[in-house]
């Protein structure tokens, strides 16, 4: 997919480019972003998911390479390259990447929505103990964090764990093949587990338990530091000038929050993408007493508090093209009038791939109830854009207890693009929420990230101030609102009731 946002780009004289690229799940998202903070041309290229198992997750690191490659031949066409000063990734997280000696990939890549982990989180969670994990590392174990598939692939596959000279993230293998740098930032080393978030340092217990190495690990910066340039070979096939800076990036979630300007304190961002987050920036360090949502490093400098379920966007997209048939998203949702919004007798439990926050349970599984002879076609997609509704508002909860208060916040990622999902949430939570105008994700936010690292802003702070602008905002209705209060009301009991049933049936 190509969008080429100014018709006349290739007539425009600019002083300098930045890339920001967006690794995601199902496609790699490259911007073309100027000095100003104006899109100029956007590419995407997918790569294949594979489910060698049911829950497991599982991605080729060459592909996302290839695709980088490729992309970016295509962003570059008519643009003057050599103006091209910086480059920023945001990635999807926890996925854990091994190379050998000879920097090839020893396998594929095992994500962050892979469920293969439970025995591995048990012992982490239950013998390590939640507290010292939480201690050390500020986190408890999931199923799609790193340090439990480390203990997995020790387990299951010792002469691929062996081989291992080099452990990474995701977007980490793309900062790797342009720079020859063998970095990480500290918002996706966050997800491992292995990092003591609090002093930013790799925990060196949390490495002992896993049987790895300093040495294995990657060398640590913040999202916006320079980790080196492109290297010359990677330059010329890319068609770049010299001395372009790559900075370390961050995790989709932390550099989706720098694009909506969520940084420093008390911001909040909702992201409904492939996953869906509800992410809290914060100038300190703090952690969620019961763990139920993440403490992590933020892209800014601080920290952030994190809540994530496992499909968010998934689920629509799972229902309108595997069960629906359809690619026609909009003509689905129009038979949803606002009638019919917090009246539907129909519920959905979004846990298709398992979920992580807050119940973390890799067994549970997506599941429709209330149906009824007469329950519509309508009725079902209504039920899972409601579902997921309901789960964020599951971490929004989380937050409250914790004396969070969240008057309002950003919207973003691909299922917000739909006006009637967004309505939805604002419903659901009761809170107003924003989108900005430059709706990018984490790739606008990596551009960002390199827009710092090259000097444009002095800050995180200062680029989000001078380029987030507000395009419109969903005001909840109080009439909605009120139904839906006594939907989730209804929903919160669903789950618990089938708790027990889900391992069962498997
Ligand atoms: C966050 C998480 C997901 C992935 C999706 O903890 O697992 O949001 O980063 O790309």
């Amino acid at each position: 997919m190509e969008r080429i946002i100014r018709a006349n780009y290739s007539e425009v004289i600019f002083t300098k480019l930045f890339i920001g690229i967006d690794l995601g799940t199902s496609a790699v998202k490259l911007s073309l972003v100027d000095e100003k903070g104006g899109i100029v041309k956007e590419v995407s290229r997918e790569y294949p998911l594979y489910f060698p198992q049911p829950g497991w997750s599982e991605q080729d690191p060459d592909a996302w390479w290839a695709a980088v490659v490729d992309g970016m031949k295509e962003l570059l066409r008519g643009a003057d390259a050599s103006c091209v000063a910086g480059i920023g990734c945001g990635g999807q997280m926890h996925g854990l990447v091994v190379l050998d000696e000879n920097d090839a990939v020893i396998r594929r890549a095992i994500l962050w929505n892979d469920g293969r982990t439970q025995k591995e989180v048990d012992y982490l969670n239950n013998v390590i103990g939640r507290e010292k994990l939480s201690a050390l590392t500020a986190n408890i174990a999931f199923a799609g964090f790193t340090a439990p598939k480390i203990l997995w692939m020790r387990a299951n596959e010792p002469e691929n764990f062996a081989r291992i000279k080099k452990i990474m993230l995701p977007k980490d293998y793309i900062n790797y093949r342009l720079t020859g740098v063998h970095c990480c930032d500290y918002s996706d080393a966050s997800g491992m587990l292995l990092l003591d978030v609090q002093h930013k340092c790799w925990s060196k217990e949390m490495l002992e338990i896993c049987g790895v190495s300093e040495a294995q690990m990657p060398a640590l910066f913040e999202s916006y530091e320079v980790v080196g340039c492109v290297k010359p070979e990677a330059a010329i096939s890319l068609g770049f000038g010299p001395d372009v800076k790559v900075v370390a990036g961050a995790g989709d979630n932390a550099a989706a929050a720098v694009g909506t300007g969520v940084v420093g304190e008390g911001g909040c961002n909702i992201s409904l993408g492939t996953s869906g987050t509800l992410f809290i920036s914060s100038k300190s360090f703090g952690v969620d007493p019961n763990n139920a949502l993440h403490a992590f490093a933020h892209a800014d400098g601080g920290w952030h508090l994190m809540g994530c379920m496992l499909s968010a966007a998934s689920c629509n997209k799972w229902l309108c093209r595997e069960i629906l048939q359809t690619r026609k998203y909009d003509e689905e949702q129009a038979a949803i009038t606002d009638e019919m919004l917090g009246r539907n007798r129909v519920f959905f439990l979004p846990y298709l791939m398992g979920e992580r926050s807050p119940i973390n349970d890799v067994n549970a599984r997506g599941t429709f109830v209330g149906m009824t002879l007469d329950t519509t076609r309508a009725d079902l997609l209504q039920a899972v854009l409601e579902g997921v509704a309901f789960a964020i508002r599951d971490s929004f909860e989380v937050a409250r207890s914790l004396g969070i208060d969240i008057p309002r916040s950003w919207i973003c990622g691909g299922g917000a693009k739909s006006p009637l999902w967004r309505k939805i949430f604002a419903n659901v939570l009761g809170i107003p929420l924003d989108m900005v105008k430059t709706e990018q994700g984490p790739g606008y936010g990596g551009a960002m990230l390199a827009m710092v690292g090259c000097g444009v802003f002095g800050s995180v702070q200062e680029a989000a101030d001078a380029l987030v602008e507000l395009a419109s905002t969903v005001e909840p209705d109080p009439e909605i609102t009120a139904r839906y209060e006594e939907q989730y009301q209804k929903f919160r009991r669903i789950y618990p009731a089938l708790k027990e049933l889900f391992p069962a049936i498997q």
